[in-house]
């Protein structure tokens, strides 16, 4: 199974990959950042998809230039499958992936993206997950390995470990502390989801 890893920031999730010997084959980002650089020091194939190319015609109700994000999901998705990529794995990457991501190619994609978040979902999905929590006051968040569907931080959960919150926590030591976990428990998910995909192609009669 061929993996592509979606990035769109300081990548340490990607690294934590690389040095899980996870078949990396491509790194796809939708903005210049870190993990590009990881990619590229690792001598793995990159690809830059960048959200400004895909501008919308017509403005939104407060005049902004909107996002075409079926145009631009829809493009990724042909890039990633024009690479030879089975598997996705989505590491703080920052488009939301419109369904026609998962559509594309007779649905090549559907049951086929990963993605690792910042708390025990259904609490706290979106971008602010980790000051979510801490404005909420709990004493223990954690991370969650999904699948990745059209909806946010909504797609079938594949694991989650706790977290605990600590007196005298910000925003980012939070967060450091989680994606600690996760560099250990994102890898080892996709590790056994690979596997599976693999066994269940055998199955199939097809290549692994
Ligand atoms: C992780 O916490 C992940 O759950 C979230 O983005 C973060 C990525 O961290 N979606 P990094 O860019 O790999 O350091």
């Amino acid at each position: 199974m061929r993996l592509a890893v979606l990035v769109s920031g300081t990548g340490s999730i990607l690294e934590a990959m690389l040095g899980r010997d996870l078949p990396v084959m491509l790194v796809g980002a939708d903005r210049a950042c870190r993990g590009l650089s990881i990619a590229h020091d690792a001598s793995i194939e990159t690809i830059l998809v960048g959200r400004d190319d895909w501008v919308a015609s017509g403005t939104d109700a407060s005049g902004r230039r909107g996002f075409d994000r079926d145009g631009y999901s829809c493009d990724l998705a042909r890039r990633l499958a024009g690479a030879g990529a089975d598997v996705v794995a989505m590491a703080g990457f920052g488009t939301i992936l419109a369904d026609s991501f998962f559509a594309w190619g007779s649905g090549r994609y559907r049951g086929r993206v990963l993605n690792t978040h910042p708390s025990l979902l259904p609490a706290f999905p979106g971008w602010h997950a980790v000051r979510d929590a801490l404005a909420a006051g709990v004493s223990e968040t954690g991370c969650t390995v999904h699948m990745a569907i059209p909806e946010v931080d909504a797609g079938p959960m594949l694991a989650q470990q706790a977290v605990p919150v600590l007196d005298g926590d910000d925003e980012a030591a939070l967060h450091e502390r989680i994606k600690t976990v996760e560099r250990e428990f994102y890898p080892a998910t996709i590790a056994a989801f690979l596997e599976r995909c693999g066994q269940e192609r055998i199955l199939e009669g097809q290549p692994r």
